[in-house]
């Protein structure tokens, strides 16, 4: 489902193969509201029907799942019916609750029926793909407060992060880097630090052990009353498995796809977040960190507001762009010629692309160093993120010549 529009069919058939076969309704409709630009056909309307797949869902469905700890720790909290590892089990499980519009629901109570007596009792359904410790919460507004889990049917609008042993102020960094990039004139998401006591009735498999802050951002796929806004991440415009997010396109392509798909203001803004990210020292910003938005009838694809920004330098310190920027990948390679090079690979004006790489530097700099949110950030993930940004000022302003 998208929302209330039934798309189509997910088989599980003998042999563990997964099929997807689009709604003849649907398919009447030329693929609108889109599920996923992956799913167009080149000369318009939707394509055949992806092929079976062993033991795994296709691209677009297996990108909904979330990833590594996060995964083994909601597999264990619906252990009664998922099996580790299964992709199938685990969306059925989480279907309710998934990033954008789309909801996979039992089709004509059809379902093998292992869940055991536990399932009586609702459980926590999101699903956020990506790797850190987080939950979909939602804000109780009832006098007192507090964060709470949605349960069952219910979904949250907001995305908590809890925080990381090992890369520690990793919340107040995000902090001070979505600070940041709205003060530069970015699109960010509502956000502030809370504490984990003001957390209620968190599963035990979500509890994580190290102390500090919880970062809370606002969900920009939830809109008013919880409703579903659709989202799909460039892993799923693409096709490319989560496993391949750090390499199953290069940075250009998605210059290209936005170009295209969206609009070249769109393309530049996207080349914008590119300078930010070499500037913070960002070696994070792989296919699954940049998403399309389908905000009105859903067939006129946005790029989303930005999120998961955070300096990566601090803990990782030879680190490099998550994807290759025309061949390259460390940070300290992102000059001019590079940018001249990604430009031509994405079909972009140069000029309105080095234009964006100055201008990025310009603004960060006018406001980086008085951001008041500087504060929270741990001095030492201070230091190195400034020192960074010292390194990257000159490289990133050969732009301007
Ligand atoms: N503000 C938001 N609104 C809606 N969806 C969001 C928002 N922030 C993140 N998401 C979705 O949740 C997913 C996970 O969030 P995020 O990328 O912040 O977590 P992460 O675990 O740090 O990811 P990674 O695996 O990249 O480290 C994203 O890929 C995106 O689909
Ligand atoms: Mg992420």
């Amino acid at each position: 489902m998208l929302n209330d529009v039934k798309v189509g069919t997910i088989v599980r058939t003998p042999g563990d193969f997964n099929a997807f076969s689009f709604e003849d309704s649907y398919r009447a409709t030329g693929g609108v509201p889109v599920v996923s630009l992956s799913f167009r056909a080149v000369g318009g309307g939707l394509r055949k029907d992806p092929k079976p797949v062993a033991r795994a869902l296709p691209a677009f469905f297996a990108n909904l799942l979330p990833e590594d700890k996060l995964r083994e720790a909601m597999e264990k909290h619906h252990s009664g019916s998922v099996r580790a590892g299964n992709d199938f089990d685990l969306l059925v499980a989480l279907g309710s609750d998934l990033p954008g519009a789309v909801r996979v629901v039992p089709s004509g109570g059809t379902f093998a029926q292992h869940e055991d007596i536990s399932a009586l009792k609702p459980k926590a359904r999101f699903s956020l793909a990506g790797v850190q410790m987080k939950l979909s919460v939602m804000k109780n507004s009832g006098k007192g407060g507090g964060l709470t889990l949605p349960l069952g049917d219910e979904q949250g609008s907001y995305i908590a992060k809890f925080p990381s042993t090992a890369f520690p102020g990793v919340a107040e960094n995000e902090y001070a880097n979505l600070a940041l990039a709205e003060a530069i004139g970015m699109d960010v998401p509502e956000r502030e630090l809370v504490e984990q006591s003001e957390f209620e009735g968190i599963p035990k498999e979500f509890e994580t052990l190290s102390d500090g802050k919880v970062l809370l951002v606002e969900r920009f796929d939830r809109g008013e009353n919880g409703r579903r806004i659709h989202i799909e991440d460039f892993a799923q415009v693409f096709g490319v498995y989560p496993s391949r997010k750090y390499e199953g396109a290069a940075y250009h392509d998605v210059a290209a796809a936005l170009n295209v798909a969206v609009s070249s203001a769109a393309a530049l803004e996207f080349v914008r977040r590119l300078a930010l990210a070499a500037l913070t020292g960002n070696g994070d910003m792989h296919l699954k960190n940049w998403s399309l938005i389908y905000r009105e009838a859903g067939d006129n694809p946005q790029l989303a507001p930005i999120y998961d920004v955070l300096s990566t330098i601090p803990y990782i310190p030879a680190d490099a762009m998550a994807l290759s920027l025309a061949g390259e990948r460390p940070f300290k390679a992102l000059n001019a010629q590079r940018w001249k090079a990604f430009a031509n690979r994405a079909r972009l004006p140069e000029a309105a692309v080095l234009s964006s790489v100055v201008d990025t530097i310009e603004r960060v700099n006018d406001r980086w160093w008085s951001l008041p949110e500087r504060e929270v950030v741990p001095a030492k993930v201070l230091e190195r993120i400034d020192a960074h940004v010292r390194v990257m000022t000159p490289i990133l302003g050969t732009c301007a010549n």
